[in-house]
C-alpha cells in the first residue's frame, strides 16, 4: 500500500511500491508509460528488479548469501550440491525418499547419444570448452524433441532438468578428455554426483581411478557455492531467453555463452592467468595494481569488485577458509596462492579499492582450487557452469510457472538521426 510521488509536466503520480521479504522496496513502474508517457533508463539494469523470486536472497551491504532463506554457510558445511540443487530448484529440502529418487534418476540418465561423440571431433583440438558446452548443450534439444514443447507438463520438466543435471557432466568431461586427446570414460552408477564427474575427467583405461575425498568435498563445496546467485547477468539471460518460451537446452545454452564473459564467470580463468602473469614479472604485482587504478588501462583487478557485494563476497570468505585446508590435505605448497593473499591484503589496504568498496569476490579464490584438483585453467569456467546449473534452471522454472511471465522485450532511449530519406549513391559524399 506504500506508494511513491513522481511529479512531472506539473502532475503528480501516484506509484506503487512493492515490499519485498526481507524490506526491500521496488517502484513499480509497470504502467509508467501508460500513465505518464515516461520510461526509465538504467543502463546495465544496476537499480532495476526484472522480476519477483523466492529463489536466492542476497544483501549486498552486509554479505548475506541464503538459498530459499537457507545461510550459505550452513549449505556449504552440511549439504550435498544434488542435495542443494533440489532446495534451489523445489523449493525445499528433499526428504530421504525424494533425495533418492532424484539422485537415482540423475544417475540413470547420465548417458548421452552416442551419435552426439561424433560432435566433439568435429572442434578444433584447441576450442575452448564453453564453446563446446554451450553448442552441445543446445545440441541435447535434438535428441529430446518430446521436451521442447512450450508448454511442459510438471513431469515434462523433471524429465529435462534431470536430464540436464546428468549430461553436463559427461559433455564437460569428454570435451576435456578430446582437448588432451584421451579416450571418452563413461559414467558409472556406483559413483555419485560429484564422484562420476571426477571419474570421467580423469580415470584412464590403464588404471584404477581412486576419488580423493579431498578433491571431492573441494568440488562439491565450489558447485555448493556457486550454485545460484539470484539475478546476475548470465540468469537474467536464461530468464530473457526462456521468456519467449524457448526450451530449457536452448535458454540454458545461452546462460553458458553469458557466464563466459570475463566481467562474469570468464573472470575465474582471468584471475589466475593475472596472477602467473605478475609471477612472470617477478610478482610485481603492485605494477598490475597500478594498472588496475588508472582510467586509462583498460585492465581491472580480476576476481575483485562486484555489482551487489559492497563488502567481502560470502563465498569468497568461505573459499578462503577452505584453500589453506585443501592444499595441507593434498600437501600442496603453490607460490600463486601467497602471491594471492598478499595482494588481496595489498588491494584491501588501497584507499581506490577502498573507497569504492572493492573486495575479492567468489572467483578470487575458485581458481587456486580448481588448480589444486587438477582442473586445467580454460576449464574453470566450465565449473562454474556445472556449479551455476541448478540455479539457471530453478529461476527458468520460477519464471515459465510464475503468473507474471511476460515476455522480456525492454524499451530504449532512441539517440539517432530524426527521420531522413534515401539518397543515390552517386550523390553521396
Ligand atoms: C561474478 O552478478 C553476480 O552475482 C555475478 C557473480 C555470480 O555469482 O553470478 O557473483 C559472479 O561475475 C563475479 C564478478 C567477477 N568479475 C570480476 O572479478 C571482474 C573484475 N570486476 C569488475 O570488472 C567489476 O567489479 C564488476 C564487473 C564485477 C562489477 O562492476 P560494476 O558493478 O559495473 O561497477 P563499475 O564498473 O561501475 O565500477 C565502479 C568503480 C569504477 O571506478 P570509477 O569509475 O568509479 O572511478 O569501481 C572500479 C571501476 O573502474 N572497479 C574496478 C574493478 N571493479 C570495479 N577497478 C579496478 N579493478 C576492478 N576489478
Amino acid at each position: 500500500t506504500e506508494k511513491a510521488i513522481l511529479q512531472y509536466g506539473g502532475k503528480d503520480y501516484e506509484l506503487p511500491v512493492v515490499c519485498g521479504t526481507e524490506g526491500e522496496r521496488a517502484i513499480d513502474i509497470s504502467h509508467l508509460r501508460d500513465e505518464t508517457g515516461l520510461i526509465t533508463y538504467d543502463t546495465g539494469y544496476a537499480n532495476t528488479s526484472s522480476c519477483k523470486s523466492k529463489i536466492t536472497y542476497i544483501d549486498g551491504e552486509k554479505g548475506i548469501l541464503r538459498y530459499r532463506g537457507i545461510p550459505i554457510e550452513e549449505l556449504a558445511e552440511k549439504s550435498t550440491f544434488v542435495e542443494v540443487s533440489y532446495l534451489l530448484i523445489y523449493g525445499k529440502l528433499p526428504t530421504t525418499p525424494e533425495l533418492y529418487e532424484f539422485r537415482k534418476k540423475i544417475g540413470r540418465y547420465a548417458l548421452i547419444h552416442e551419435d552426439m561423440k561424433n560432435f566433439f571431433n568435429q572442434f578444433h583440438g584447441d576450442a575452448h570448452p564453453m564453446a563446446i558446452l554451450s553448442s552441445m548443450v543446445c545440441s541435447l534439444s535434438a535428441y529430446h524433441p518430446e521436451l521442447l514443447k512450450p508448454n511442459l507438463t510438471d513431469q515434462d520438466k523433471d524429465e529435462t532438468i534431470t536430464h540436464l543435471l546428468s549430461k553436463v557432466r559427461v559433455l564437460s568431461a569428454f570435451a576435456y578428455k578430446r582437448s588432451i586427446g584421451q579416450t571418452f570414460i563413461y559414467p558409472q552408477m556406483k559413483y555419485d554426483y560429484i564422484e562420476n564427474f571426477l571419474y570421467m575427467m580423469f580415470a584412464t583405461p590403464i588404471e584404477e581411478y581412486e576419488i580423493n575425498p579431498v578433491v571431492k568435498r573441494a568440488l562439491e563445496l565450489l558447485f555448493i557455492l556457486h550454485a545460484d546467485h539470484e539475478q546476475n547477468c548470465s540468469t537474467s539471460t536464461v530468464r530473457m531467453v526462456g521468456s519467449a518460451r524457448t526450451n530449457l537446452f536452448a535458454s540454458i545454452s545461452a546462460g553458458i555463452c553469458a557466464l563466459w564473459g570475463t566481467l562474469h564467470g570468464g573472470a575465474n580463468q582471468s584471475v589466475i592467468e593475472m596472477l602467473e602473469a605478475m609471477i612472470k614479472s617477478g610478482n610485481d604485482y603492485k605494477k598490475f595494481i597500478d594498472r588496475a587504478k588508472d582510467k586509462n588501462d583498460p585492465f581491472r583487478l580480476m576476481g575483485f569488485g562486484h555489482r551487489v557485494y559492497k563488502c567481502y563476497d560470502p563465498r569468497a570468505k568461505i573459499l578462503k577458509k577452505a584453500v589453506d585446508d585443501i592444499f595441507a590435505h593434498l600437501n600442496i605448497h603453490d607460490p600463486v596462492l601467497d602471491l594471492t593473499k598478499e595482494l588481496e591484503n595489498v588491494a584491501l589496504h588501497d584507499d581506490y579499492f577502498i573507497e569504492r568498496n572493492l573486495y575479492p569476490n567468489v572467483d578470487f579464490y575458485s581458481g587456486i582450487i580448481y588448480r589444486a584438483i587438477g582442473i586445467p585453467t580454460n576449464d574453470f569456467t566450465v565449473m562454474f557452469a556445472l556449479g551455476r546449473l541448478p540455479g539457471w534452471i530453478a529461476q527458468w522454472k520460477e519464471m515459465v510457472e510464475s503468473d507474471d511471465n511476460k515476455l522480456c522485450r525492454p524499451r530504449q532511449v532512441y539517440i539517432g538521426d530524426v527521420e531522413q530519406h534515401y539518397t543515390p549513391i552517386e550523390s553521396r559524399t
